[in-house]
């Protein structure tokens, strides 16, 4: 999952090292394209490069690469973490899109042709599913 780790913002991405404003790790571009995710992280350093944002970008890569190594049941791999995203974060759902969008905008920046429509296609649905394990609890 290194790249996941990368595209997740824990990592010193291009944009960084570069100065570039095109090539935003994951949580940096959900932050700057959907303002109004940064209101659930009142309590984080939000800048370019913070050290909170990769910290926290590493434990969702991990938690995604515990989802790809559960496959089968998604539902039972991230049931702890849909509980405290309903009960306790009370993160409305629709952002689990917005987030799931910018992470395939980044694997698309990092991966360029590389990035192919099967890839994107399988990164979809696996993100769909995460993002529909994660909204569980609401219903
Ligand atoms: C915390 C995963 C989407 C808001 C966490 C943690 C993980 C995680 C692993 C750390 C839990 C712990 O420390 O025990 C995920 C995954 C997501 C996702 C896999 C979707 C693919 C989101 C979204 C938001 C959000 C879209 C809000 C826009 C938060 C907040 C915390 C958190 C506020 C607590 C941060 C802190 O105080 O340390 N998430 N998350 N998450 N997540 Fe998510």
């Amino acid at each position: 999952m290194a790249l996941a780790q990368s595209a997740m913002g824990c990592g010193l991405s291009r944009a960084e090292q570069q100065g570039s404003k095109t090539d935003w790790p994951c949580s940096g571009r959900m932050f700057v394209t959907y303002p109004q995710t940064k209101t659930y992280f009142p309590h984080f350093d939000l800048h370019p490069g913070s050290e909170q944002v990769r910290s926290h970008g590493k434990k969702v890569a991990a938690a995604l690469g515990n989802a790809v190594k559960s496959l089968d049941n998604i539902s039972q791999a991230l049931s702890e973490l849909s509980n405290l995203h309903a009960y306790n974060l009370r993160v409305d759902p629709a952002n689990f899109k917005l987030l799931s969008q910018c992470f395939q905008v980044v694997l698309a920046v990092h991966l360029g042709k590389d990035y192919t429509p099967e890839m994107h296609a399988a990164f979809d649905k696996f993100l769909s599913a995460v993002a529909a394990v994660l909204a569980e609890k609401y219903r």
